[in-house]
């Protein structure tokens, strides 16, 4: 059966307890029912990573691949049989993936500007699907997918996993049960070395990522959101291209994305919150602080791309007597952090494969990723026009209209400024 109730990480977990969160995960996983089957569309490197979680976790059965990159496509297919699959069928394109009766659920896992196309593909089916981050490159494309997922007969959940990151579950879960009371100010920052070679290179191109902060920031903006609980006010950005692919061409095109940034965003209900980003780093850090009226969290993370140096992740939350005030080692055990991205890509699937089955959860909506997207498209106009920028009046001068029930996220509440 599959479990109604998600287990939740407690800020005093030990490693033992958490392996038995995957455990129970794991044994709840419907053995005796028929598993739902996946297509994948892109089989580049996060959809060989989906390939890997699915399988790790035995939830659903892995049916079939398609990407137009026959190389791609090849390393999907090997990577499933190295992953224990069963042989996947393969597709010609993503509308035959998609009308396969065996595919239960889709998988779109190719570039940014690929998303509302291949999304228009298989929209037919009405099948259950799962969308890479983040959802597009533009706001017009974004606002488009999260207005269809309105009228969309099944969920179609995002592929913003970092809020399922040791650290962050533990944050996300102590501000839920309102452990610093009313939040005021967020703080978070991103090192990191450049970004990866890609299939066509299309990362080293804002027109076919989105720009840096839409591409990989999303992420940061979609944390800084749940935690703001309100639309973004002003936002300020300074940033550019300093030290990566300046000399880069790609079939003649010359890369222009950005590599740094400072941002800060004045949320509707008072709270303040900044990001930085350094894509220059030897290695990754990550770190969160959240101040409200009644404490501060902070959480660190520390990993690398280079191999035998193990990642760390902890977390402090410093309201009086909390057993976590002076700080817990949360590092998932390597058993999980095999999932991609230090573990957090098992826990999206674990909500992919739980919405399957009707129940809603904390899976990414497309309403967060609209909002995670406008946040960073707000920072790099901010960014190119070098003051601040009024997020009603762009949009409204873009004629978009994102404040509309529907599209405003289910968790933003009212966060009381004046408490
Ligand atoms: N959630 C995360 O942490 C995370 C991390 C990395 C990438 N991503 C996202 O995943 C997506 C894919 O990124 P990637 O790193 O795997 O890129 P990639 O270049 O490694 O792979 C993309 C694949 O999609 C294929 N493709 C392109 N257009 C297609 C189409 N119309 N139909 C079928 N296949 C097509 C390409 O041939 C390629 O094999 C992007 O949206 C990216 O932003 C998310």
């Amino acid at each position: 059966m599959i479990p109604t109730v998600i287990p939740t990480v407690q800020p005093t977990a030990t490693k033992d307890e958490l392996i038995h969160i995957v455990e129970a995960l794991r044994s709840s996983m419907s053995p005796s029912g028929r598993k739902p089957g996946y297509g994948i569309i892109g089989t580049g490197m996060m959809g060989r990573e989906h390939i890997r979680a699915v399988l790790q976790l035995g939830q659903a059965e892995l049916i079939g691949l398609c990407d137009s990159h026959p190389k791609s496509l090849e390393l999907g297919v090997d990577e499933v049989a190295r992953s224990g699959g069963k042989t996947p069928k393969t597709y010609a394109d993503a509308a035959a993936l998609a009308n396969d009766p065996d595919v239960d659920a889709i998988l779109i896992c190719t570039p940014n500007f690929t998303h509302r196309a291949v999304f228009d593909e298989v929209k037919a089916s009405g099948k259950p699907i799962f969308l890479e981050k983040p959802m597009a490159t533009t706001l017009d494309d974004a606002l488009y997918l999260a207005e269809e997922a309105l009228k969309y007969p099944a969920p179609i959940q995002l592929g913003m996993q970092y809020r399922y990151k040791s650290q962050y579950q533990l944050a996300l879960s102590a501000l839920e049960r309102n452990e610093l009371g009313s939040v005021k100010m967020i703080s978070l920052c991103e090192y990191r070395p450049p970004f990866l070679p890609k299939v066509r290179e299309w990362n080293k191109f804002s027109e076919y990522s989105g720009g840096t902060l839409v591409e990989k920031c999303c992420h940061y903006f979609d944390l800084m959101n749940r935690i703001a609980g309100a639309p973004p006010a002003r936002v300020y950005a300074s940033g550019g291209r300093a030290v990566n692919f300046t000399d880069f061409e790609y079939e003649g095109k010359p890369s222009d994305i950005d590599d740094h940034a400072l941002v800060v965003v004045d949320y509707e209900n008072g709270v303040k919150a900044q990001f930085a980003l350094n894509m220059f780093s030897e290695e990754l850090f990550e770190a969160l602080t959240v101040g409200g009226c009644a404490g501060t969290l902070h959480t660190e993370e520390h990993a690398s791309f280079k191999p035998g140096r193990p990642s760390r992740s902890s977390i402090k939350i410093q309201t009086p007597d909390h057993p976590a005030y002076e700080g817990v080692d949360c590092t998932f055990p390597d058993d999980i952090e095999l999932g991609g991205h230090y573990g957090s890509t098992l826990f999206e699937h674990q909500r992919f494969h739980d919405q399957l089955a009707g129940n809603t959860n904390d899976g990414a909506t497309c309403a967060e990723g609209l909002w995670a997207i406008i946040t960073a498209w707000m920072a790099q106009a901010s960014m190119q026009q070098g003051s601040a920028v009024d997020v009603r009046e762009i949009l409204a001068s873009a004629s978009l209209d994102p404040h509309r029930d529907g599209l405003l996220p289910e968790v933003w509440k009212v966060n009381d400024a004046s408490l």
